[in-house]
């Protein structure tokens, strides 16, 4: 049987990093990305001397030019993508206030998080079949069904957008039978999450590991944490 393949956005370090590690376990074919070919190959080596079956490609989510590259050098590789993870996310230094966060700030934020899952998932369309999974790593900042707290505003919007942009997939996706979810990871020691985040990475990447991986899942259009529906 040929493997399972997944693709993961940002996977150098942090949760990326790890959900590649815990798929290649689970035997995934992984296709690991990260913007920077260096410190994307290190990580590739990394997991490759360990004796996982890693490959990787360079993808900078915010460049729908980048984007087309990987997804034609896929498409030349795989006639199917079974998981495609959009996990690379940022917040970005001087958009912490709403009131005045610049113009380039604001987009270049909505670039990597919220336009450049739904880029990417248009460009790997033809390889997403029946079965196959987009996991998008969002965020409990996200959610406002409480109302939000004022933290990361700008990182906040996008993904709250994100988040309408799973809908939207899984509408869009479900008479071909390809399944969009998004994940709350909760507050995990990366980069990002700082260390004093409550979880680890291994944490981190439990849902979405098994939203990829068990093959008993058929949620689509849904907020997960904790393999729990949670409100959007
Ligand atoms: N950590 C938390 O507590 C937490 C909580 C909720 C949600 N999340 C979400 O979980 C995901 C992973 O976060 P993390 O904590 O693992 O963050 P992290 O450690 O800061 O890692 C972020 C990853 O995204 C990559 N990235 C940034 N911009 C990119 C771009 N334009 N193209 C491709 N890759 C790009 C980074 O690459 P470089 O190394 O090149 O910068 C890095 O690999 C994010 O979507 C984040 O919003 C995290």
């Amino acid at each position: 049987m040929t493997a399972k393949s997944a693709l993961i956005t940002g996977a150098n370090r942090g949760i990326g990093f790890e959900i590649a590690r815990q798929l290649a376990d689970r035997g995934f074919l992984i296709w690991l990305t990260a913007r920077n070919p260096q410190r994307g190959k290190e990580a590739v080596l990394k997991l490759m001397n360990e004796g996982r079956t890693v490959r990787f490609l360079q993808l900078d989510v915010s460049d729908p030019e980048s984007i087309r590259r990987a997804a034609a050098k896929l498409a030349g590789e795989i006639a199917r993508l079974d998981v495609l993870v959009n996990n690379a996310g940022v917040v970005l230094r001087g958009s912490d206030n709403i009131l005045t966060v610049t113009a380039d700030k604001l987009s270049d934020t909505f670039r990597i998080n919220t336009f450049g899952p739904l880029w990417l998932t248009q460009a790997c369309i033809d390889l997403l079949q029946s079965g196959s999974r987009v996991i998008n790593i969002s965020s409990g900042a996200g959610e406002i069904c409480n109302g939000m707290s004022s933290y990361a505003p700008v990182y906040s919007i996008t993904k709250t957008s994100m988040n309408a942009v799973t809908c939207q997939l899984a509408h869009a996706l479900k008479p071909k039978g390809v399944l969009v979810n998004a994940v709350c990871p909760g507050w995990v020691r990366t980069d990002m999450g700082g260390p004093s985040a409550s979880r680890s990475v291994e944490k981190g990447a439990e849902t979405p590991v098994w939203m990829a991986a068990d093959p008993n899942f058929r949620d689509t259009g849904k907020f997960f944490r904790d393999k729990k529906v949670v409100s959007w």
